[in-house]
């Protein structure tokens, strides 16, 4: 299977293999070839170049993408998508004035959601998910993490992760997996949450690695959820089960969690509204990427993770949906690139590369996903036409991807 993609305007996020993430002010620059020519081969990206040095290629399938643009596909590093049912009636409580957490508190949020997936087959579960999969697919992403973690239960955690383990079997995207027990304690171990946590970093782990159901482990790390003492408790569980760190933090409050995510060398933390300059000096020579999820902040009106102070210091700084029936029923990721732009105050080119190179670092995909390079798995998308990749965030409710490449195809 060839494609050959020719008269591109301009050939976005061209790097070499070296690159595995940009941080600081390298993220201010986005390489790039005009007028550009570019070879699909066998589902990987074989070579790319100007048109004026273009091989005379016979007999490939040929896309003519005169005046469009042509971007590595979207790496969303963080996700909940596969959950059941929907929570429509605690968004119109908060509309109608209950806060997030008081809504959790009375029993909704989190364990609610747990109770819909535990009474749903797996079957319907696979189904529902995959709407939301097709759904994202169109609008350009190409790899992306699933979380567990509105199960609660062994069963219900394991039939979310099998779930997301057969949509990657079933459809042209990269899907990493990561195991969130401890995302809310559950009604039956309200007063003993180290019970809770025993099952966690004990059975539920067990059969996880047993059927190799992860890849990560996370957990949520916030005042009236899990302490940090409970972190680094379930992050070393999971690294004798072979399951690296990318944990939820900061998210109301600044407690400490950033820190243990440094110390036990997680590849991300997520969320980061709430930021305060030790987190930053601790980020600062680690190899953990601070992922922002700026649709959570949009839903829930709370603040945005400072994106902005991240970069200015010399951070990388990837960006993810966090998908999730909660904080943030969406997965656009165009919508999320133009929301750190304008909210977060980051430049088009630094919104690009943190919803590629590094969402692909943030899921230990950065050596086959996140930008045009020799090799890289071939998911791009090409862009109707616009007079410039800026346009894609300024233009930020309307649809702009024309095409959709995955694996070296053209998704229908
Ligand atoms: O990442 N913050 C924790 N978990 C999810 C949302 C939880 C929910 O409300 O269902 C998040 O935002
Ligand atoms: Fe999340």
């Amino acid at each position: 299977m060839k494609l050959l993609l020719r008269n591109i305007k301009q050939l976005l996020q061209v790097r070499d293999n070296s690159i595995d993430k940009v941080s600081g002010a390298e993220m201010k620059s986005l390489p790039l070839i005009e007028n550009a020519w570019l070879l699909l081969k066998d589902g990987l990206i074989t070579d790319y170049g100007p048109m004026s040095n273009m091989p005379d290629y016979q007999g490939f399938k040929t896309i003519d993408c005169t005046g469009k643009m042509v971007l590595p596909s979207w790496c969303d590093s963080h996700t909940h998508l596969v959950y059941a049912g929907n929570r429509e009636q605690e968004f119109v409580d908060r509309i109608n004035g209950l806060s997030y957490q008081e809504i959790a508190e009375k029993g909704g949020g989190i364990v609610n959601s747990a109770k819909t997936l535990q009474q749903t087959s797996e079957q319907d579960l696979y189904s529902q998910s995959a709407i939301r999969l097709e759904e994202i697919l169109k609008q350009g992403t190409g790899a992306i993490e699933i979380k567990s973690g509105y199960g609660l239960t062994t069963e219900a955690e394991l039939k979310i992760l099998r779930v997301a383990k057969k949509l990657g079997e079933n459809y042209p995207i990269k899907i990493k997996k990561t195991f969130l027990g401890a995302h809310a304690i559950p009604t039956e171990f309200k007063n003993n949450k180290d019970g809770y946590l025993d099952l966690v970093c004990g059975e539920m782990m067990q059969k996880i690695s047993e059927e190799k159901l992860a890849d990560y482990v996370d957990i949520f790390c916030e005042e009236g959820y899990f302490t940090v003492a409970d972190t680094e408790r379930v992050l070393e569980a999971g690294k004798k089960h072979g399951l690296s760190p990318k944990i939820h933090v900061n998210q109301f409050n600044a407690i400490g969690g950033v820190a243990a995510g440094v110390k036990h060398n997680a590849l991300s933390v997520d969320h980061l509204e709430i930021l305060n300059d030790d987190d930053i000096s601790v980020l600062k020579g680690s190899n953990t990427m601070p992922v922002a999820l700026p649709s959570c902040s949009y839903f829930l009106s709370i603040p945005y993770t400072p994106g902005r102070k991240i970069i200015d210091a010399g951070l990388p700084l990837a960006l993810a949906t966090d998908y999730n029936p909660g904080s943030t029923p969406s997965g656009n990721m165009n919508f999320v690139v133009a929301t750190a732009c304008i909210k977060i105050r980051l430049t088009p080119e630094e919104a690009i590369n943190a919803a590629t190179i590094n969402g692909a670092y943030a899921m230990g995909l950065s050596a086959s996903h996140g930008s045009i390079t020799k090799g890289k798995v071939a998911n791009v998308l090409i862009t109707k036409k616009i007079p410039s990749y800026g346009f894609l965030p300024y233009a930020f409710g309307s649809n702009n991807i024309d095409q959709v490449i995955l694996k070296g195809k053209t998704l229908e």
